[in-house]
């Protein structure tokens, strides 16, 4: 009966925990980059937002296509199905899954593999490398069950010989925020004030920035707030670890001339909490998520600095659509008729995976190395490869 009081309650009040190690902080340090602050207040080990929330799902903050439905595991299986095969069925294929959430999508991708291609599933060795322990339980409560073994480790292996997957990892990196005032670069930091949080601006943390735009040859339109996600570019020159096959990105993010364009006045940082988008890093503390959009045009570049060629963009949408998602529904109504339920909600998953405002304008990024070129199935007809 309590139940809406406690919500409003929880919805307007922050981890005390999380604020008080923060302000010590700046009280010691002085004011903190976005970045700093961002990455504290996400994923701090006891008190960050990954180690105490359930951030994804319907019952969490944000729903991410794994949540949806399991018809979008099937289908990101059957690609790998092909690139398994195009790498001349290499045993053991290395499927490499860096921040699984729930662990649902690799649930999804063994019962499929196992289901239809048994053969395939066999040679999978399914590995996770997951940052937060809260979530890294979660995994395994969820594939204690799965049709294959999954084993988890601290950092990416070396010489992997496979598929680099990854759905919503980069986005959720934390990102420097600048702004661009009089032909300058300025970076805001945050500092803590009569009990609160403000914002800084001062010159940029690190000579990165400044590089990262000129390797872009582009800034952002003057007056604009921009993030700058230095730890994608890390990431990238990490993933170099993968001796031959594929690295396959689900992020939301655009490329770099249409992410910093100088109509995005105010960046593209999003918070979410119980699904309410909000422009607030500042409210809830510790209780709500923070997303900015990954440059995709980086990633690209960085990767071809490592040897990595672009196999594939495209849209989640076109995706799903190339690897036959509507097929996927008929499916269902055709082999079990009586299903109607069933039928209908898989419908819906379609709708809202596809979603050109939603899940749908996810972008899709595949990566080869080692690999001869070739026409990847979700990415048919796509102007972009
Ligand atoms: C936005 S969630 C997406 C989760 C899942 N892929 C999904 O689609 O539901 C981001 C995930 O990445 C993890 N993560 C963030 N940074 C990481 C890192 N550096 N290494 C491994 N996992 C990381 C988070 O803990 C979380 O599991």
């Amino acid at each position: 009966m309590a139940r809406p009081a406690q919500d409003e309650f929880e919805a307007t009040t922050e981890n005390a925990a999380l604020v008080e190690l923060l302000r010590r902080r700046i009280e010691a340090e002085g004011a903190i980059t976005f970045h700093d602050f961002m990455e504290t207040v996400l994923y701090h080990p006891q008190q960050g937002y990954y180690a105490t929330r359930q951030p994804m799902g319907r019952e969490g903050d944000y729903l991410t296509s794994p949540e949806v439905h399991p018809i979008f595991g099937a289908l990101v299986a059957k690609q790998l199905l092909q690139l398994w095969e195009l790498m001349g069925r290499p045993q053991p294929f290395d499927l490499v899954e860096q921040g699984a959430g729930t662990g649902l999508l690799a649930r999804d991708i063994l019962r499929w593999a196992s289901k239809r291609e048994p053969e395939f599933c066999q040679a999978i060795r399914y590995r996770i490398v997951e940052i937060s322990p809260a979530l890294r339980r979660r995994q395994e409560e969820t594939l204690s069950t799965a049709d294959g073994e999954v084993e988890w480790l601290e950092e990416l292996p070396e010489a992997i010989q496979g598929c680099l997957l990854s759905n919503e990892l980069i986005d959720s990196f934390p990102v420097h925020r600048i702004v661009h005032r009089d032909r300058r670069l300025l970076e805001i930091y945050v500092s803590y004030r009569d009990g609160r949080f403000e914002e800084l601006l001062g010159l940029t943390s690190t000579e990165r920035i400044a590089e990262y735009f000129a390797d872009l040859g582009l800034w952002p339109g003057e007056g604009c707030v921009a993030e700058v996600n230095l730890r994608a570019i890390d990431w990238m020159a990490e993933v170099v670890r993968l001796r031959r096959g594929f690295v396959l990105t689900f992020d939301y993010g655009y490329p770099a001339e249409e992410l910093y364009a100088p109509w995005r006045r105010d960046g593209t940082l999003l918070c979410f909490y119980r699904h309410n988008p909000s422009h607030d890093p500042y409210a809830r503390i510790g209780k709500q998520d923070m997303t900015a959009h990954v440059d995709f045009t980086t990633l690209m570049r960085v990767g071809r600095a490592h040897g990595l060629e672009v196999a594939g963009f495209t849209t989640q949408a076109r995706f799903l659509a190339n690897l036959g998602i509507g097929a996927g529904v008929d499916a269902v109504a055709r082999d079990s008729p009586g299903a109607l339920e069933e039928y209908y909600a898989r419908r819906r998953a379609v709708q809202e995976l596809i979603d050109p405002a939603g899940l749908g304008r996810i972008r899709v990024l595949a990566q080869r190395k080692g690999v001869l070129p070739a026409d990847l199935w979700g990415f048919a007809e796509d102007e972009h490869t």
